[in-house]
């Protein structure tokens, strides 16, 4: 489901995070680990001040490895705890319980000193919309539960979920919006799947994605679509694919939409293998 955010809706939710905050050790901030920016709160550190906090790189299955990795470098760099995970099929459950502990050594080991008896770590995972949050809970809760659902203003009473003896999760996500006010991350976001289709225009992501792909992923689309060669003109690209998939109308026109959405359901169904849309060099830039 996707939200529409309005100042309203962005100010409870905030305020629904910040009461969460008060209840727990430490924050598990999800992101897209094809997209780790652009799927982040734009006032995450801000909001999260701060607390201490690991961010997980989820679906790290469907992103590319050597994107992730540099990713990794990036945010150890930048002091900040991060891992790769799947919350889809459980890859790095054991490392988040690990490092929460390593992270919150020190404040644990304060309070032992002063004699308060040991308990476990307290989480709360937070991300924007169709991050992975409900998959994640689940996962390490290993049971199923209700989904809440994407109505920022939704308030439940809260509720723990045990994961092992040593952590702690709320049962609700904090769920924030992302940096939608800018197209660049709007595009983004409706590429790999995080914003419905009806809410962008199909042909303009579509456009958008090719050109990403011929400029850092030339050789999977000469492959998959068997190109001889990548036209530079993106217009010229996209009649390529489409006349390769038979994507065109009667009188010889190109079918815009069809193909649209022929490339985008190929990438998120990793029929161009796994893909990162953000690398840090291109954020650097
Ligand atoms: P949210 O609570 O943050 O809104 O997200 P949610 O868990 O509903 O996940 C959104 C979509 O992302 C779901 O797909 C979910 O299966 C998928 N997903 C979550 N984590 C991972 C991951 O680590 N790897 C992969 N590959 N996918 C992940 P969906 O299409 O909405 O549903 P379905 O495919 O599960 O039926």
């Amino acid at each position: 489901m996707t939200i529409q955010w309005f100042p309203g809706h962005m100010a409870k939710a905030r305020r629904q995070v910040t009461e969460k905050l008060k209840l727990i050790d430490i924050v598990f901030e999800l992101v897209d680990a094809r997209i780790p920016v652009s799927s982040r709160n734009p006032m995450i550190d801000e909001i999260i001040s701060s607390k201490p906090r690991i961010v997980l790189l989820n679906k790290a299955d469907m992103a590319d490895p050597k994107a992730t990795q540099q990713w990794l470098a990036y945010f150890k760099e930048q002091g900040i705890h991060a891992l790769p995970i799947d919350a889809k099929t459980g890859t790095g459950m054991k490392q988040i319980v690990s490092m929460s502990k390593e992270v919150l050594k020190e404040k644990f080991d304060r309070l032992a000193a002063r004699g308060v008896k040991p308990r476990a770590i307290r989480a709360l995972i937070i991300g924007i919309p169709n991050v992975g949050k409900s998959t994640l809970i689940n996962r390490l809760a290993k049971k199923n539960m209700a989904k809440t659902g994407d109505r920022p203003g939704v308030t439940t009473a809260q509720q723990w979920v045990k994961v092992g003896k040593e952590l702690e999760l709320l049962d609700t996500p904090g769920i924030l919006w992302p940096k939608f006010e800018d197209e660049l991350v709007g595009l983004k976001l409706a590429t790999t799947g995080a914003i419905k289709d009806a809410i962008l225009n199909l042909q303009e992501v579509a456009f958008y994605a090719l050109g990403f792909l011929g400029e850092k992923y030339p050789h999977r689309l000469k492959e998959r679509y068997a190109l001889e060669e990548i036209p530079e003109d993106r217009v010229e690209l996209f009649d390529a694919v489409a006349k390769k998939r038979g994507c065109i109308m009667s009188g010889g026109w190109v079918d815009y939409d069809k193909t649209s959405e022929l490339l985008l359901r190929e990438i998120r169904s990793e029929k161009l293998g796994r893909l990162s849309f953000e690398t840090t060099e291109s954020i650097q830039q």
